[in-house]
């Protein structure tokens, strides 16, 4: 089992950490169900784990869904009612729940309560239901999405970020002997520096390296190893991959550089603009390779640098900092 299991076996996020393990043991010193709680950031890094861990941690059940899966209101009813005091519910992509049955989420989860209309017409009745004190673990990658009524009912919000070097060669070094690679510290350095900080790209990695081992060399995984492997995926030293740079090269190349906007990058390269959002943008914004205008995407000098582009070509280029190395 790749997923840890307690939140001490939960590497980084430090701070997020220590809040969290306070609202746990502040709860479970009071005996009362946690306070709703929402993480928000990019894909992979441990939204959906920290949701398990939590469940683990309270010693409660969890029930899993998320937004798409709950089309009419009446869905969501009957998860309310099947929940026992305690539970926790976690809703993934929490920001993409229709509105009618956001409607019935707000008073469940700030009164406990459960509003239905029995029956249709002139003769329909107002019912209203008691619920267990539940708890809501919501997860997005789009916090901005959330409509404001919703995310004011979360009581605890945790931000997640792209995890330092160190705590990314911890999980790539755990991850090898829970799989039983055998890998020395240097191939668990170069694959945890070129996993954009992101625990699930670099078990990804891990696992292709490992093949790469098993096929190209002896199984064991060294630095020579890794780099083969990483060049061979085409993932740069920087952790860019295939799609990053075909989103860096349209933006300079066919869009001068930019400011571009998203759709039209997207439809550039005939990528879904959600993937290049949520998946390519918040790394390559970390790197400083890409900024956000008003305008549109606009890419950096720095981009120019590492794809080896003139930078000539570039429109009035912003001014920015050194790109931080992961
Ligand atoms: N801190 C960590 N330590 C070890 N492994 C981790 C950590 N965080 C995440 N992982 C592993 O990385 C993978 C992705 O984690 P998870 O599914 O929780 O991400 P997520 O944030 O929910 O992603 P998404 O937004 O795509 O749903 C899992 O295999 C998980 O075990
Ligand atoms: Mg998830």
């Amino acid at each position: 089992m790749l997923r840890p299991q307690r939140l001490d076996d939960f590497t980084g996020q430090e701070r997020m950490k220590a809040n969290l393990s306070i609202l746990i043991e502040a709860a479970r010193a009071r005996q009362e169900p946690l306070d709703h709680v929402l993480f928000h950031g990019p894909p992979g890094l441990g939204k959906t784990t920290l949701a398990h861990i939590v469940a683990n941690e309270m010693k409660v059940n969890i029930r899993i869904t998320a937004g798409p899966a709950i089309e009419r209101g009446g869905d969501l009813a009957a998860i309310l009612t099947n929940l026992r005091a305690g539970d926790i519910l976690f809703i993934d992509e929490v920001h993409r729940l229709g509105r009618a049955v956001e409607e019935i989420l707000y008073p469940a989860m700030e009164d406990f309560v459960l509003d239905l209309v029995v029956g249709k017409g002139p003769g329909a009745k107002n019912v209203r239901l008691k619920l267990p004190r539940f708890t809501v673990i919501g997860a997005t990658t789009r916090l901005a999405l959330l409509t404001a009524p919703l995310r004011a009912r979360f009581g605890a919000l945790y931000r997640m970020d792209f995890y330092e070097l160190p705590a990314m060669e911890t999980i790539v070094t755990r991850g090898a002997v829970i799989l039983g690679v055998d890998i020395d510290p240097a191939g668990a350095h170069e694959i945890a520096r070129r996993a954009r900080g992101t625990p699930r790209v670099a078990l990804r990695l891990l696992r292709r390296v490992r093949d790469y081992a098993q096929v190209r060399a002896d199984g064991h995984i060294d630095l020579a190893v890794a780099e083969a492997a990483l060049n061979l995926l085409e993932i740069d030293r920087l952790g860019l991959d295939n799609l990053d740079r075909r989103v860096l090269k349209a933006i300079i190349s066919k869009f001068g550089g930019g400011p571009v906007g998203l759709d039209t990058i997207a439809a550039s390269i005939s990528e879904e603009p959600d993937t290049i959002m949520d998946v390519v943008e918040p790394y390559l914004l970390q790197l400083g390779f890409l900024e956000r205008t008003a305008r549109g995407r606009v890419a950096t000098p720095h981009a120019y640098s590492h794809l080896g582009l003139p930078q000539s070509s570039a429109p009035n280029a912003p001014d920015v900092q050194q790109p931080r190395l992961l």
